[in-house]
């Protein structure tokens, strides 16, 4: 790209020059070729400026035109931008950022990134922009941590969550804005989490690692057409935002060795929609929070209404849609419908410890599949990681009212394992429509213990003791007399 930037710069000069000399130099032959060869390039390179940026030079794949999303757009190297990989860009983002933030009464403006390899440093976004990746536009995060400004813990986390204080800042980053999008051609923002991961294991960070994109205390965000990879830490990070649309996004990471990239984290945010995403991470592709422990509680910020569907996600290291372990908050109405879990640890999951408080209920999974898994549905009430010693361990989590409707699967060792506790019983989960093929033929492997509610109809495998049973008109036939049973074996 800076090559070729250079050659038009170039051109356009000997193009002006030339106008100049034509009266003298017409008469030599020598130079009339010379002048109807660069004729016949000019108008190539104007046919392509009209084509409005339809090709680039010498047989290059075609590129798409960028749409104007906006009432102004500006192309990140009207601002100095340099896509070569090596020049550090932050300074063109920031200054377009700006001047995009003087539009904001006018209907905002876009911020076009070219092909190219665009280094940068973390930034902060504007209200009413759109960030638009062209095909092949890779915006790429700086790998030296010195770039990367700290920022105060989260009010609802305390702490840094994996170190006490400030954290990193995020790669892409913005609070307290409206009216946000990143989108594009399927254009990419690469973390170059590798480095930080290293340093992660090594136990070379004195500070927690930065997202990659993360926005905060915001509304009106889409996030769609684009492909997220190889985050520091976790890749998507909404928090405590209203109407946030994530579609059509694909989210990379390595599914080992890459520590918490976590997929997509809504955290105390509500009025949400996931849709049609593939996300292959190194921990949860989605998990939804809401604050951790007691500083979650204090800050009392739940998530919900957030509808889940169509995506296909890969989870090795943990599960593929989880709720907690941070739900101090509270979650409710949450959907997870048309969903295909493949080649993971686990498929859906919720987790909770006794400190969390708050609450999760409302939570629906319908069509959901799991191909080749080793735990399909997972509840699990001792996940006891907490931020300091001042939690509180009265402060028990509610769990209640989790339906799972139309599940299929092949290939998975444990269809089921419910752990509630005498402390934090699950309440009120219904099954229907279940049939997951297993690996194992071994007995116990629907397990639960202290859960409570209903099987409605046939399911395969056939459920624990701890479930009554109805037929498939809604008719109880069975109640169950042994909701505390505790039938769980870690061992399959
Ligand atoms: C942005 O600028 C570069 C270099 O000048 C050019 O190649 C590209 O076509 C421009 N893109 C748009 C959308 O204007
Ligand atoms: C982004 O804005 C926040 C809040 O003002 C600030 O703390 C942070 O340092 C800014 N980040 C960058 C990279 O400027
Ligand atoms: C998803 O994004 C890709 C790449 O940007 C695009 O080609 C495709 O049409 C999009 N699909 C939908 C349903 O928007
Ligand atoms: C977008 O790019 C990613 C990464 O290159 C690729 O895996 C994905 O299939 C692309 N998505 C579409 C819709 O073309
Ligand atoms: C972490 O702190 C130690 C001791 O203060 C210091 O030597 C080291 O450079 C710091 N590392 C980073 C990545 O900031
Ligand atoms: C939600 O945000 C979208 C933009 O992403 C906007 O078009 C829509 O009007 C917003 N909805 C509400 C209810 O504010
Ligand atoms: C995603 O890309 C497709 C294909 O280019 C386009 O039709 C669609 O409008 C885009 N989606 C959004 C929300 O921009
Ligand atoms: C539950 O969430 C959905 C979005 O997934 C929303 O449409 C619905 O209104 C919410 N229900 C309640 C009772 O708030
Ligand atoms: C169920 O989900 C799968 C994707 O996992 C989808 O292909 C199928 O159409 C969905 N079925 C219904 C009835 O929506
Ligand atoms: C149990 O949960 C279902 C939703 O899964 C809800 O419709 C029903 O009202 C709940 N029952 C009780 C007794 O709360
Ligand atoms: C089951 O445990 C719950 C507390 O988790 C308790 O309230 C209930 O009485 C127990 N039921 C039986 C039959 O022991």
């Amino acid at each position: 790209m800076m090559v070729e930037t250079i050659t038009l710069g170039r051109f356009q000069h000997q193009r002006l020059d030339f106008k100049r000399w034509i009266p003298t130099f017409l008469t030599s032959y020598k130079t009339l070729l010379t002048f109807l060869w660069i004729a016949a390039f000019a108008s190539v390179f104007l046919w392509q400026r009209n084509a409005v940026g339809g090709f680039l030079f010498f047989g290059r794949l075609p590129v798409k035109p960028m749409p104007r999303l906006r009432p102004v757009a500006f192309n990140l190297t009207d601002f100095g931008g340099v896509g070569d990989g090596v020049t550090v860009n932050t300074e063109a983002f920031e200054r377009a950022i700006h001047a995009i933030s003087k539009l904001g009464k006018r209907g905002g403006g876009q911020l076009n990134v070219p092909p190219g390899r665009w280094l940068t440093a973390p930034f902060n976004l504007t209200s009413h922009m759109t960030l638009f990746l062209a095909e092949d536009a890779v915006i790429l995060g700086i790998q030296d941590e010195k770039y990367w400004p700290l920022m105060p813990p989260l009010p609802s986390y305390g702490y840094g969550r994996e170190h006490i204080g400030p954290r990193y800042g995020s790669l892409i980053h913005g609070q307290n804005l409206k009216d946000i999008v990143i989108t594009g051609h399927n254009g990419t923002i690469n973390g170059q989490g590798q480095t930080w991961w290293k340093k992660y294991r090594q136990k070379l960070l004195n500070h927690t690692r930065g997202p990659l994109v993360q926005i905060m205390w915001s509304s009106d965000i889409l996030i769609t057409n684009i492909t997220l990879r190889d985050s520091p830490f976790w890749t998507l990070h909404p928090y405590d935002c209203k109407n946030v649309t994530i579609k059509n996004v694909t989210i990379l990471a390595p599914v080992f060795e890459a520590p918490n990239t976590d997929g997509i984290d809504p955290d105390s945010c509500e009025d949400m929609l996931i849709e049609d995403c593939y996300i292959s991470v190194g921990d949860d592709a989605i998990a939804i929070k809401s604050g951790w422990d007691q500083y979650g509680i204090a800050y009392g910020k739940p998530s919900k209404n957030i509808m889940i569907r169509n995506l296909v996600v890969r989870s090795m290291v943990s599960a593929g849609v989880s709720i907690g372990s941070e739900m101090s908050g509270g979650v409710s109405n949450v959907t997870v419908e048309n969903l295909l879990v493949w080649s993971s640890r686990r498929a859906v999951r919720i987790k909770t410890a006794p400190g969390r408080g708050g609450y999760v209920r409302h939570i629906t999974y319908r069509n959901v599949t799991f191909d080749n898994v080793r735990v399909g549905i997972v509840i699990k009430t001792d996940y006891n990681e907490h931020p300091d010693g001042g939690f509180d361990p009265t402060a028990l989590p509610i769990l209640e009212d989790i339906s799972f409707t139309t599940v299929h699967g092949q290939g998975v060792r444990v269809p089921v394992r419910i752990s509630g506790s005498e402390e934090i019983p699950v309440r009120n989960v219904t099954f229907r429509d279940m049939s997951v093929g297993i690996t194992y033929k071994k007995k116990h492997i629907f397990q639960c213990a202290f859960v409570e509610g209903r099987v409605i109809g046939t399911i395969f495998p056939a459920p624990c003791e701890n479930f009554d049973r109805y037929n498939e008109q809604g008719q109880l036939v069975k109640r169950s007399a042994s909701q505390n049973v505790t039938d769980i074996d870690y061992e399959i």
